[in-house]
């Protein structure tokens, strides 16, 4: 073969390489977020924030859970309705610029919600539509709202949603990575509560998807396949009666860690047998003065409480030093509550999962505890905790009755833990030091449940750190699926390529 012809097929397949499977995918042009800026600054002045004024410092600091996502995006752009944000996409398209996407804000991976000069922020701030319909069946919940927002608009009613236990997390993330709610034993994920989702393909088209339109397939992916495929502008919850709850906190100290773990472990089992009870059992350690305490959030979701459900929480099993359990509209707990979850702290957060056994919170408990105290003890500010959240086969058969979702969760193991690790600091200079601890110590625990046989697959988007193998955790099928309803709806890759942060289908 000659020289010439061997460059020519080397060319060929060079060009093949380069062509095949990219050829309509788009990547960001360097500069053209000015370029972006201008364009917005023109046409939506009221809307588009440059650095140094107040709209900006508002959208790019103090909507945030965790002062890890500030960031210096070229400008910020804020729509008021779904044509604005097609607007948006569309020139983001033309001009190749990289954007993030913020909701509620409480995403703790840096870069997932929030870009830097390089890109710009669209802020669904000012998407805050709430609005029952006639017949109360479903409320249109803007993604610029949080969960206090939801529940607070409801009460009059009566009624609520299965939507998140904390009032300040954001609507939209929540339900695309799927959404634990007090209800789930009930309804499943809250995503399987959604009815219809209008949202904004990278095409700039604006359609709305259902379980049995021409967009059943994005409705499906949507339930918890994260921000890969559109953009949301309104999410169709499902509404039911619900005018008051029991619901309440309760805090245990450290010489009942046996008894508390005992009771963790009881409810994993056993707690599905009520599936209107549900508990979010937390081990809050504050290594700073040497203290950890033991918390549970219990809730029903009747006027009547349960005498049984939650009965080894209570005496003789468990005393507690305070419980605020107590009859009331669920949005009266919300608001209350909001004032333990700040905003402005630094925030890491790591999930797993184990199947229910007393073996496993045992080994994950002794395990996460013991680490803390030997290697975290000069983390000023530190607050660190382990939640274990128990999932009943109610849960997941109710999202499977529901149409199902990606998740995919295997029911025959059920039911399970789904922990979640978190941590909560104020130096900057303490992040290595935090970062390397979650990789270890969550390693050492897996490696641990692995070798006795107690670890569960799925791992729970919205409570992972960066990293984390999300999608891997999904049925191959699904994510398979996934990647094709991906290709149908952006097929250049916007919401891939334009759009970094978050976790992406196309890269599990
Ligand atoms: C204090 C606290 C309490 C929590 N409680 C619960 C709980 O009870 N149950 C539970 O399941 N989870 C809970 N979480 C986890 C929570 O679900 C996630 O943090 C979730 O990402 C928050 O949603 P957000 O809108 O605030 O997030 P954001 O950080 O704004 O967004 C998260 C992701 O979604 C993308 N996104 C946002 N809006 C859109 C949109 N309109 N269209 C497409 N993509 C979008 C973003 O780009 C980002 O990647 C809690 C978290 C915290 C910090
Ligand atoms: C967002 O909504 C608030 C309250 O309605 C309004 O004051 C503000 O001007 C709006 N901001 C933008 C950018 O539309
Ligand atoms: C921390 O608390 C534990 C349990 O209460 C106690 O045994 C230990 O001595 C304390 N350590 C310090 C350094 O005070
Ligand atoms: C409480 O604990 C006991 C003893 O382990 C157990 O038999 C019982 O089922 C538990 N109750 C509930 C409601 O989980
Ligand atoms: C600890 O937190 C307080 C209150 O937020 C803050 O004033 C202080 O500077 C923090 N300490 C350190 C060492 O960061």
């Amino acid at each position: 073969m000659s020289t010439l012809s061997t460059l020519a097929a080397l060319l060929l397949v060079v060009q093949t390489a380069f062509t095949a499977p990219t050829e309509t995918s788009v990547s960001s042009v360097f500069g053209s977020e000015k370029v972006a800026c201008s364009i917005f600054k023109q046409k939506y002045p009221d809307h588009t924030f440059y650095p140094n004024t107040a709209g900006y410092t508002y959208e790019t600091q103090s909507q945030y859970w965790s002062a890890r996502q500030f960031s210096l995006p070229a400008c910020v752009f804020v729509p008021s309705s779904a044509t604005q944000v097609s607007f948006a996409i569309t020139t983001l398209t033309l001009t190749l610029s990289k954007f993030a996407i913020r909701g509620g804000g409480h995403m703790p991976v840096p870069g997932y919600n929030n870009i830097d000069s390089n890109g710009i922020l669209l802020s669904t701030s000012n998407l805050s539509t709430l609005a029952l319909s006639k017949d109360q069946a479903t409320v249109s919940i803007g993604p610029g709202n949080r969960w206090r927002n939801v529940y607070a608009y409801l009460q009059p009613y009566g009624l609520a949603v299965a939507g998140g236990r904390v009032g300040s997390v954001g609507v939209p993330g929540l339900l695309l990575g799927g959404g634990i709610s007090f209800y789930s034993n009930q309804y499943g994920f809250a995503s399987n509560n959604v009815v219809k989702y209008e949202c904004v393909l990278a095409s700039g088209i604006i359609i709305e998807a259902t379980a049995r339109n021409a967009y059943s397939d994005l409705f499906w992916a949507l339930k918890g396949g994260g921000n890969s495929f559109c953009i949301v502008t309104r999410f169709d919850l499902k509404a039911f009666k619900s005018p008051k709850v029991w619901v309440g906190m309760a805090q245990y100290d450290q010489s009942q860690s046996a008894n508390y773990l005992d009771a963790v472990y009881t409810f994993g089992k056993y707690g599905a047998l009520d599936s209107k009870a549900a508990i979010i059992p937390t081990v809050v350690m504050l290594p700073g003065i040497n203290t950890t305490i033991y918390v549970t959030a219990k809730f029903y979701d009747s006027e009547t409480s349960s005498p049984t459900v939650f009965e080894n929480f209570t005496a003789p099993n468990l005393v507690s030093f305070s419980d605020s359990f107590a009859l009331q509209p669920l949005s009266t707990y919300i608001d209350s509550t909001d004032v333990l979850q700040p905003l402005g702290l630094r925030q890491e957060f790591r999930v797993m999962s184990s199947i229910v056994s007393r073996d496993a919170i045992g080994l994950i408990h002794d395990t996460y505890t013991s680490a803390v105290s030997a290697k975290l003890s000069g983390v000023a500010n530190l607050t660190t905790t382990i939640t274990f959240q128990p999932i009943t086969k109610e849960f997941i058969q109710q999202g499977i009755n529901a149409g199902g979702n990606p998740q995919g969760v295997d029911i025959s193991k059920a039911p399970y833990f789904w922990m979640d690790e978190s941590w909560s600091w104020t130096r900057e200079e303490d992040d290595e030091t935090i970062l390397n601890f979650a990789d270890s110590v969550t390693a050492d625990i897996n490696k641990q449940l692995q070798a006795k046989g107690l670890a569960g697959t799925y791992l729970y988007m919205n409570d992972a750190g960066k990293g984390q193998p999300i999608f891997q955790s999904y049925p191959a099928k699904n994510l398979e699926r996934l990647k094709e309803v991906r290709e149908k709806y952006d097929p250049s890759r916007i919401y891939t390529n334009l759009t970094p942060g978050g976790w992406k289908v196309l890269q599990a």
